[in-house]
């Protein structure tokens, strides 16, 4: 109640506006954007959601998605409106209780008008009524709702939310939720986090997930499907819950025996990089021709692709290194990039060491000698892709190459201090590739601006390092 003194308004006393500046007094629009170079239009300004409460049904025979979403959130600034990143058909919305006034915008802004403006710092309670179907939208050019032949799958980097659920998309604003999916009996729906619980009535049967631990929007995923689930514990004591689509023919055998390893490669990061932090573990593979994976939070996306040659446990611990490396540490913008992909990329050179498939050290050699000078791979900054180049090859192996140079600058007993120390110094926030830098410079004590330049800022081929040039 004491700070609404501050806010004008709220006593209607003239002698106490004009005590404060007129601008101060302003309920302004909140941004569309929440002000990512990359991506000017993702996520939103004005407020922080700290849960999402998404309550769905799905029918898989025709890929409609209907239900609500309640999103817990604080205001940032004095609001007269504010936005969510969505693309499907809104039929209600209330803020605080209140029927609010609502149009679209742009490739996927939901507009939303408050019948009272908002002050700043007050809790903001919004419910969106929705329907549609996901895989009928496309925004930006694409879609990042898969349909497969019994259901459908909402994965994808850095934006697959609002094809599903009204969102803040970006990875700045990070928050809990609880993800309840009714689905035909017989089918199953996959979340992240934690299966509370599921139900049945009326032919229809109810999957209760939850995430208890910050998650950014992207991270967040649902499949539903046909579904094989298996369970177990890792040796640290992580409950662990996979998920086979039963349709994925004569890749089933390589997929499992990838993914079942999911505990041991999550123990064995562990070691690296810290205790594993989240309560909850997993993998799925869907029915999806989509060529990539994701790091989905607690609970990966694999496609079947991954396992077309036989068991691929490298996509695995590349999956569980962003456990740590990009969804207990985020990215500030999505410039940051390389802290994710490059050491996910150093984790599976870490791994092929561990096997006896190359150290990281040939790996990194021969990233270095097996791509010339004139190759278009130089060109590709990892410390700045741009958005087109955001999931280059050259951000995940230049990307490693440069994690390499910097273990041989600092030494083994700095590096792996930083490796482990990292994940654990920004534990569910956000960081930059020059958070990076500074962090390493402390621990190490020795200056890294010119390493950092040369090998993810320039659009050129470095000279060999000292270390690596032994082996060329
Ligand atoms: N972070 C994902 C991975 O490295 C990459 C996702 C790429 N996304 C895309 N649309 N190509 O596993
Ligand atoms: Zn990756």
């Amino acid at each position: 109640m004491h700070r609404r003194f501050i806010v004008p308004g709220a006593l209607g006393a003239a002698s106490l506006m004009l005590a404060i500046p007129a601008s101060a007094a302003a309920h302004s629009p909140g941004a569309p954007g929440i002000g990512d170079p990359y991506y000017p239009a993702y996520g939103n300004g004005g407020y922080d959601v700290s849960h999402y409460d998404l309550r769905l049904k799905y029918q898989p025979a025709t890929d409609r998605l209907e239900g609500t979403a309640t999103i817990l959130a604080r205001t940032t600034e004095d609001l007269s409106r504010f936005n969510l990143d969505f693309l499907l058909d809104v039929g209600e919305v209330r803020v605080n209780g209140a029927k609010a006034a609502f149009t679209t915008s742009g490739e996927q802004e939901l507009e939303i008008t408050p019948k009272k403006p908002l002050d700043k710092d007050t809790p903001l309670t919004v419910v969106v009524r929705y329907s549609g179907v996901p895989s009928s939208k496309e925004a930006f050019g694409f879609t990042s709702w898969h349909r497969t032949p019994d259901g459908g799958v909402g994965a994808n980097e850095p934006e697959a939310a609002a094809w599903w659920f009204p969102s803040n998309d970006h990875p700045l604003d990070k928050a809990t939720y609880d993800v309840s999916v009714q689905v035909p009996d017989g089918t199953q729906a996959i979340s992240n986090g934690t299966l509370q619980s599921t139900s049945s009535r009326l032919g229809w049967t109810r999957w209760n997930w939850r995430s208890d631990k910050p998650q950014a929007t992207y991270l967040t995923t649902l499949a539903i499907g046909k579904f094989d689930l298996t369970t177990g514990t890792t040796e640290s004591g992580i409950p662990v819950v996979n998920a086979y689509s039963e349709d994925l023919g004569a890749n089933d055998g390589a997929a499992r025996a990838s993914v079942e390893r999911t505990g041991e490669v999550a123990d064995w990061l562990s070691d690296y990089f810290g205790p594993y932090p989240f309560n909850a573990l997993g993998g799925y593979v869907p029915n999806t021709t989509t060529g990539y994976a994701l790091e989905t939070q607690t609970r990966p996306f694999y496609s079947p692709r991954q396992f077309a040659n036989g068991s691929n446990v490298s996509v695995v611990v590349h999956e569980l290194a962003h456990q740590w490396y990009g969804d207990l540490v985020s990215v500030r913008g999505w410039k940051d990039i390389w802290i994710n992909e490059g050491f996910a990329r150093y984790a599976q050179w870490l791994w092929s060491e561990h096997e006896g498939e190359g150290t990281a050290q040939e790996l990194a050699d021969y990233t270095y000698a097996s791509h010339p000078a004139d190759d278009a791979f130089w060109t590709v900054k990892p410390g700045d892709p741009g958005p087109e180049n955001q999931f280059d090859g050259a951000v995940y192996d230049r990307g490693a190459l440069a994690v390499q140079v910097l273990r041989n600058e600092i030494g083994d007993d700095a590096f792996f201090t930083v490796l482990k120390g990292w994940p654990a110094k920004y534990a569910h926030g956000n960081a930059s590739v020059a958070d990076f830098r500074r962090y390493a410079e402390e621990v190490s004590g020795k200056p890294l601006a010119a390493l950092f330049d040369t090998w993810l800022f320039q659009p050129s081929k470095p000279d060999a390092p000292a270390a690596s040039a032994r082996s060329l």
